[in-house]
């Protein structure tokens, strides 16, 4: 795409998992990479962008010019992107947020006891529709990780979290999605000049950051 279409505007991006202590050697996490949202801040900052990348426990090299931000659990990452809001244009959520963390965790390593344990888990903020609920609210886009009923439940998440655009993937498919080289995805979007989709085809993930980047600037620009 034209290079420079993001020139001037600052964008943040989460990317990775976020790892929810349960004592100091354990964790609950996910397969997340962070390679889909690194590749979309790298897509940013060949378009011109300011890039602030919020990344959970990756093992990827941050790209040049891009303003690394590491956190650990979902509670740091909320933080970290409260602190960016601000001065943010576009705000893609792209990390695989746990949706539950321990209730507590332990400050000792847990022993081995009974032939059964129970966890009790507690709901962790919702980083996005945090995001959303700002006001400036920036441009906002979403990612939807669906095992079934794709475009039902992405629009459920693009209306919920009240997105300017959701990247619906399927990660039922372990060729793309979660910790592969390429990903597809069907995006949706809805605003006041009305609704629209697109659907891309098993690409790289570099190529379909830039696709994404490229559709949030049309979008930007029929706003005008
Ligand atoms: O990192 P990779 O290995 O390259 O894999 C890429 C990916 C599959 C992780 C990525 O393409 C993707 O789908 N990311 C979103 C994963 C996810 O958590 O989706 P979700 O449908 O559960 O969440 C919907 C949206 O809300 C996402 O934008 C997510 O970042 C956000 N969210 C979810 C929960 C939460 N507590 N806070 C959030 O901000």
């Amino acid at each position: 795409f034209e290079s420079g279409v993001l020139a001037g505007q600052r964008v943040v991006i989460t990317a990775g998992p976020t790892q929810e202590p349960l004592d100091p050697v354990r964790y609950i996490s996910n397969h997340s990479s962070g390679k889909m949202g690194y590749a979309l801040a790298r897509a940013a900052i060949e378009a011109g962008a300011h890039v602030d990348l919020v990344s959970g426990p990756v093992a990827l090299t941050a790209p040049d010019r891009v303003q690394l931000h590491r956190v650990t659990t979902a509670k740091e990452m909320l933080d970290a992107c409260m602190n960016l809001v601000n001065d943010c244009d576009i705000f893609i959520g792209c990390a695989a947020v746990a949706d539950y963390r321990p209730v507590t965790a332990a400050e000792q390593k847990i022993k081995k006891s009974e032939e059964e344990m129970s966890l009790q888990l507690v709901r962790n903020p919702d980083v996005l529709a945090q995001i959303t609920n700002c006001s400036p609210k920036p441009f906002s886009v979403g990612f939807a990780a669906e095992t079934e009923k794709l475009r039902e439940h992405a629009i459920g998440k693009l209306e919920r979290k009240n997105l300017d655009m959701i990247v619906a993937n399927d990660v039922s498919d372990s060729s793309i999605g979660f910790n592969s080289e390429n990903n597809a995805a069907l995006l949706l979007w809805q605003n006041a000049d009305g609704d629209g989709e697109l659907n891309i085809e098993q690409c790289s993930k570099d190529v379909l950051a830039s696709m994404v980047v490229a559709q949030i600037s049309a979008i930007q620009q029929r706003k005008r």
